[in-house]
């Protein structure tokens, strides 16, 4: 395995991987991808196998110019060209009807294709010369927390080829998906782009969150980012065994944090933005912290703090069976 810095030349060779059909991890503005080319299946399924990942849950195709959408997806409509427009580069994936030249390996056997354009340079660098549009999931195990920098990628994928290092990335949360049918959109994934921006941007058309996002994004499944030990939400029902003197706490009021173990204060001033930034380093210190479990205040669900709610909640979901009969919201 390798680690490069995210100089020139390194972006050139993890190039020369990505077009000879080999995998790279690099940094984007949301969390950080494993990529492949998107038209070399074999590639992609080294994804697949790396991430032990279920073939049912299809990829993010990541392009580095809106000409490159043509390439993937087929009726692609003034609304999308408004979207992209208004938010490429940027944490926002649309989902389109696929061409017949994207894998299904990619798509997972849909018909339809997720497509985005992310904001840091070297992704779109590493887009640009290889040549090619690249499929990437986020860089970490299937199930698990979320990578927001190279150490969180070789923590937990210590067989990859290549990662670019980019420092930590800006958003720390994954992007905003939306599928678009006639006057809908509809959200797949919560994000930093928030259903109002949306608005904003289309004001004649209604945005809603899908009830069943498990029918149309398969891998949405309801456990994911999750940590090894057992999480809890304050006002979860919590396990008999829960002591504070063995767990940690992510905190973003600052109170409720007495007698915890460790404390992460992940922002000064409840500001959201820099909380979603902090959160999945917060988790991946927890998990490697010397306590039996974690516990996460929540957040105010508004803006990019539904992102952040849907991502503890999925985080802590691995353990609902944990649960002792008892409500022990008391002792958080
Ligand atoms: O910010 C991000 O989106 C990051 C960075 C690396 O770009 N990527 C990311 O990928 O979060 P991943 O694989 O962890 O999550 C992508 C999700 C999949 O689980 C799947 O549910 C959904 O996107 N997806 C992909 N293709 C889809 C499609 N054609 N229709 C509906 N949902 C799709
Ligand atoms: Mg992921």
């Amino acid at each position: 395995m390798l680690i490069k810095k995210t100089d020139p030349l390194a972006v050139i060779n993890a190039s020369a991987v990505i077009r000879k059909g080999g995998v790279v991890a690099f940094p984007t503005d949301t969390v950080y991808g494993l990529g492949a080319d998107v038209f070399n299946s074999n590639a992609v399924a080294k994804i697949f196998e790396l991430k032990k990942r279920p073939s049912f849950d299809p990829l993010i195709v990541h392009i580095a110019s809106i000409n490159d959408l043509s390439k993937l997806a087929l009726n692609i409509t003034k609304e999308v060209y408004l979207l992209a427009e208004k938010f490429w580069p940027g944490p926002l994936t649309i989902v389109l009807p696929k061409k017949n030249d994207v894998p299904e390996i990619v798509t997972a056997g849909l018909q339809t294709v997720a497509i985005r354009m992310p904001a840091h340079p070297t992704a779109l660098k590493l887009i640009s010369l290889s040549g090619t549009p690249i499929a990437a999931p986020s860089a970490n195990k299937f199930g698990c927390i979320s990578p927001t920098t190279a150490e969180h990628v070789i923590k937990q994928l210590s067989d990859i080829d290549f990662v670019l290092d980019g420092g930590s990335t800006k958003i720390g949360i994954e992007s905003t998906i939306i599928l678009l049918n006639d006057d809908k959109i509809r959200i797949l994934r919560h994000g930093a782009i928030t259903a109002m921006d949306l608005s904003e941007t289309l004001p004649d058309m209604k945005v809603s969150e899908n009830s069943d996002v498990s029918v149309l994004s398969p891998g949405m499944a309801n456990a994911h980012y999750s940590p090894d030990k057992p999480m809890f939400i304050i006002g979860d029902l919590i396990p008999k065994d829960f002591k504070k003197e063995n767990a940690g706490i992510l905190s973003f009021s600052g109170k409720y944090t007495k007698g915890y173990k460790v404390v992460e204060y992940l922002t000064k001033n409840q500001d959201l933005k820099e909380y979603a930034s902090n959160m999945f380093s917060a988790l991946h210190r927890l998990e490697d912290a010397d306590i039996k479990f974690i516990v996460a205040e929540p957040v105010p669900a508004v803006g990019i703090g539904l992102a952040i709610m849907d991502r503890l909640r999925k985080a802590a979901n691995k353990y609902s069976t944990y649960v002792a009969p008892i409500n022990n919201t008391e002792e958080l």
